[in-house]
């Protein structure tokens, strides 16, 4: 069994800013979990590395891009464990210090090996699977974002961190749709669950998550919000920075622009539109990724 964070460090935080209003407002402080295995990343994770020591595996091999929070947190877990990882970065122009997050993989002793974008593309391909496979002595693979079947059932577990019966409404951030298609699977059929696409063009995510969902998960009431991505993927405007600097002000909780400011901007803005009914209650699971905010300063 792997064990490696401090639970105990979760929180339910009441957000203060929606209190006069008949909406409350709660997060799930899954960012306090772990400074550099933060937020959702670790519910991803855990089921891949019990995987990998079952098989008897002493490498992890995963894949992502120069600021991925995914590499970040792949390598500071693998270095927790004692364990040695490779990262098979997207960008055979980029060197180890083109990022703050490759920096920091490379440090906990990720052994970073560039591709072209092309060829990352073809990752999933059999040929280059066993390219890898003998490069790197047969590692444990992890797909880019450790979005598969054991990272959705690691996202599962997310809500048991809070009272998820208390809320008529959980919000969380979407990439691949892995830790919504947890979260979703998690709930009851009373609750409607939100989730805000990170990334421009998102309608086709719909499929993907309805696709990683059990029978279950399907009779739940889910909505994936589309028009909160500023632009795309870790794009940001003066109006998504001047947000989390007011957000930071009135919490004192810090947020990645890449996922949850856009979350929360979306949550207030469809309070502002009245979308929630009156009496609603709403968790606001905070997915941690800051490390990404020092590698995207500007
Ligand atoms: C901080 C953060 N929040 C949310 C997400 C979205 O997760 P998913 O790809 O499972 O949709 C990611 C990406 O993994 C992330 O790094």
């Amino acid at each position: 069994m792997v064990s490696f964070p401090d639970y105990s460090k979760i929180t339910v935080q009441p957000l203060a800013l929606f209190s006069s209003s008949s909406i409350k407002v709660d997060m799930l402080r899954l960012d306090l979990l772990h400074e550099e295995v933060s937020g959702n990343k670790w519910f991803k994770l855990k089921y891949n590395l019990e995987r990998a020591q079952r098989e008897k595996k002493d490498t992890i091999l995963t894949f992502g891009g120069a600021w991925s929070n995914h590499i970040a947190a792949t390598a500071a877990a693998c270095d927790g464990l004692g364990w040695k990882s490779v990262g098979i970065i997207r960008g055979d122009e980029l060197r180890p210090d083109s990022s703050f997050t490759l920096l920091q993989a490379q440090r906990h002793g990720m052994q970073l090996h560039f591709i072209s974008r092309k060829q990352y593309r073809e990752k999933e391909n059999k040929d280059f699977t066993g390219f890898l496979n003998k490069k790197f002595s047969d590692p444990y693979i992890i797909p880019e974002g450790g979005s598969n079947a054991l990272g959705v059932k690691g996202c599962q577990e997310i809500l048991s961190f809070c009272e998820p019966e208390k809320y008529t409404h959980i919000c969380c951030a979407v990439g691949t749709g892995a830790t919504l298609a947890g979260i979703i699977e998690s709930t009851s059929p009373l609750q409607q669950i939100l989730g805000f696409a990170a990334i421009k063009n998102a309608d086709y995510l719909r499929d993907k998550i309805e696709n990683q969902l059990t029978e279950k998960g399907k009779s739940t009431s889910w909505k994936l919000m589309t028009e909160y991505h500023f632009g795309g993927f870790a794009q940001k405007t003066e109006q998504l920075t001047k947000f989390m600097k007011d957000f930071y002000d009135a919490h004192k909780i810090q947020l990645d622009f890449v996922y949850n400011a856009k979350m929360m901007f979306g949550i207030n803005d469809l309070v502002d539109r009245k979308y929630f009914p009156s009496g609603s209650r709403i968790l606001a699971i905070h997915t941690g990724g800051l490390q990404g905010n020092k590698s995207l300063a500007n």
